[in-house]
Formats: structure tokens, sequence, C-alpha cells
């Protein structure tokens, strides 16, 4: 089955986070959001967003480029922030807490990293690049486009 794809014009920052907020609005816990695209597509943004979301706006979510890890506590959801850019193998990544993740939400930058260690479950997020904004494709590999409303194709 080919899954269902929600395509998204995010014009400036703003709305790159505000897609954030909005999937950790839809989130649960044992979720996996993988961020995709180029350096600079938007990932961090987006992950940005969706923390602060979680946990209030003064949170400052910097990139986890080099601990690979940032975990947020939260009211509603503990979210998981990684980025797997340097990561060097799939073991290493159960030992920065990928499996602990499943007791909140994982948000993954550089998923593609993990290999086939990738959980198949989960909303992927490609970020690219158009004129000065972005454009994002929601790719549902679960149950997402019940629960984010859009022209889901
Ligand atoms: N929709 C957008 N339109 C224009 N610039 C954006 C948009 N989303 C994010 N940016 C900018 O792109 C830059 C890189 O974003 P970042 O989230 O760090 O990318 P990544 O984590 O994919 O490398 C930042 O300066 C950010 O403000
Ligand atoms: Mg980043």
């Amino acid at each position: 089955m080919t899954p269902r794809v929600l395509t998204l014009d995010l014009p400036d920052e703003a709305d790159t986070a505000a897609l954030g907020a909005r999937i950790g609005r839809a989130s649960r816990r044992g979720d996996v959001v993988a961020l995709m695209g180029d350096l600079g597509a938007g990932k961090t943004t987006l992950a940005r967003g969706l923390i602060r979301y979680m946990t209030g706006p003064d949170t400052e979510a910097p990139s986890p480029t080099f601990t690979l890890v940032q975990t947020y506590a939260s009211p509603i959801l503990a979210v998981w922030h990684f980025d797997l850019y340097r990561l060097n193998d799939s073991r290493e990544a159960r030992e920065l807490g990928l499996d602990e993740a499943v007791d909140g939400l994982a948000v993954i930058e550089w998923p593609e990293r993990l290999g086939r260690d990738l959980p198949h479950a989960r909303l992927e997020v490609r970020l690219s690049f158009a004129g000065e904004g972005r454009i994002a494709r929601l790719v549902d590999l679960a149950d997402w486009s019940g629960r984010i409303d859009g022209d889901w194709r």
C-alpha cells in the first residue's frame, strides 16, 4: 500500500516551527517522527517548534549536533530529540536511548543513519528548499493521516 502524503508550503521559519507544534499536538506516547532533508532544510527548526509545544515557549532546544540526543521532560509527552548525523552505527543509537524513547516521543534528524533499525511505524517529514522557503511532505507510515487534518493524497 502506498503511504498517504500531505504536502505543505512553509514560506518562512515560523511556518516550520508551527508545523512542529502541529505534529506535537497530534503525537502520542511511543511515536517516531523522522525528519529528513538536506543540511539547512529546517529539521531542527521543526523539532524546536515541537519541543516548545511540549515544554513551553522559552525552551532553548539547541541542535543536538554533538551530543546526538537531547531529552526534554514535559507534562504532555517527553521528547527525545536525536541528530544522528554523526552516528557511527545503530548500536550507538541504542546506547543513546532510542529504545527508552518509546516512553515518550522520538524526533529524529538524519533517521537514514539507523538503516534497518529505523522503526517502520513513523511519520516521515521530508523537508526541501523552495525559493526562500521550504516545502514539507508528510509521509504517513502509521496512522497520522487520521490525526493531522489536511489534504492527504
Ligand atoms: N520555512 C522556512 N523558510 C525559510 N527559512 C527557514 C524555514 N524553515 C527553517 N528555515 C531556516 O533554515 C535555516 C536552517 O534550519 P535548521 O532547522 O537548522 O535546518 P537543519 O536542521 O535541517 O539543518 C535556519 O536559519 C532556519 O531559520
Ligand atoms: Mg539540524
